[in-house]
């Protein structure tokens, strides 16, 4: 009885543990659950079936021991009601199984319709850029940035996942399984959470140099705030810094580069919505101040207290100099002048000061939403 206590005991209290390792997410998104549940009734009649076959083993084992009969048991050839159970009860097993894998994939597929949120995943090397058909279509043009994926909660949002380049992987473990990201081919599918809250995102697939530094945060906000994000993200135009400022010489600087000493506009590669910077080559940058990640995830402290104590600052300044020495394989030039890779090709990066370099970084960090629509703020 004591030995039966402590196995009931631990089955109950292992209960969140037994969840966790059948699912590699969080119960609060729906794929997960379905995922969780497939898995529990495939593991419970698994454990039927190998207690009824060890059941059947040992009693026939115990039952026919030779030191038991002087003479060997009745022989038999065939026994037709055995034979229909044993060809009919794993029928009615596999068809169950099916059956209930069919269901979850009914309900896993995207169904569309007008209630179902929308949101474009484009996966490049390496970094993600995420766009809001229903945001874009209130601003009229494109509402998208780079990094951080917001969603509602407790809705069907469908992804339409593609890549721009080589074969990627969409992978958020608690809002669901992987996805991959394929080049020309978009994918549909569909995923839901309850739970509002900041989750991780990686690239799945091994994708170039920096495989690893390709991350991901997909920020979930309730619908309210979910739709404060929406609608001041299809209002958004870029601030105007004022004249004289370090941000204005910034905001030059963004826009122009600097010809005399070979340095790359940063609007030929990036997007800032409501100026002339269009660029598509590289991450949107339009709500780059309300981003708490820098480097598609290489890190996660672009928050106002450390841009208050200038690491954040110094992190941005380096990334700006030199990207791909930072990022191996990243395409961004350098603006110190030292030498990087393009598929294998040595490229001289152009020239910025350190002061010209504080100045672009100041600029970008005003690109926010306005404070209500932060939605890290709606991640605590
Ligand atoms: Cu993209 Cu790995």
């Amino acid at each position: 009885p004591l030995a039966l206590t402590g196995l009931a005991a631990t089955l109950l209290t292992g209960c969140q543990q037994v969840r966790q390792s059948l699912t590699i997410g969080d119960l609060s998104s729906g794929y997960n659950r379905e995922i969780f549940w497939m898995s529990v009734w495939a593991i419970a009649l698994s454990i039927i079936i190998f207690i009824g076959v060890s059941y059947a083993l040992f009693y026939t084992v115990n039952k026919f021991r030779e030191d038991k009969h002087d003479a060997p048991p009745a022989q038999f050839h065939g026994n037709n009601r055995l034979e229909v159970i044993l060809v009919v009860v794993p029928v009615i097993i596999v068809v169950f199984l099916s059956v209930l894998t069919v269901r979850s994939m009914a309900r896993l597929n995207p169904n569309i319709n007008a209630d179902t949120q929308n949101i474009n995943v484009l996966a490049r090397q390496f970094w993600w850029n995420f766009s809001y058909p229903e945001a874009a279509a209130a601003a009229g043009g494109v509402v998208s940035n780079g990094n951080e994926m917001i969603m509602p909660t407790r809705q069907k949002v469908a992804l339409t996942i593609t890549s721009g380049d080589v074969i990627h992987g969409f992978w958020a473990p608690n809002i669901g399984g992987q996805r991959a990201a394929l080049p020309a081919v978009k994918k549909t599918w569909q995923v839901d959470i309850d739970r509002a809250g900041a989750y991780q995102g990686n690239c799945s697939q091994l994708c170039g140099a920096s495989h690893a530094n390709m991350r991901y945060k997909v920020v979930a906000l309730d619908q309210d705030r979910y739709n404060t994000f929406v609608t001041a993200a299809s209002a958004y135009r870029a601030p105007e810094p004022a004249p004289g400022s370090a941000e204005a010489r910034g905001y030059t600087l963004f826009m122009q580069g600097k010809t005399e000493t070979g340095a790359l506009a940063c609007a030929a590669c990036h997007r800032v919505q409501g100026t002339p910077a269009a660029g598509a080559a590289g991450p949107d940058l339009s709500f780059f101040g309300t981003r708490r990640t820098l480097g598609a995830g290489m890190w996660e402290a672009m928050t106002a207290e450390h841009w208050e104590a200038a690491d954040a600052k110094v992190r941005l300044h380096e990334w700006i100099k030199h990207s791909p020495l930072v990022k191996p394989g990243s395409l961004m030039p350098t603006y110190d002048g030292s030498e990087y890779r393009v598929n294998g090709k040595v490229q001289k990066g152009g020239v910025l000061t350190d002061a010209e370099i504080d100045d672009v970084a100041a600029y970008l960090r005003t690109l926010q939403l306005p404070e209500e629509a932060d939605y890290w703020k709606g991640t605590q």
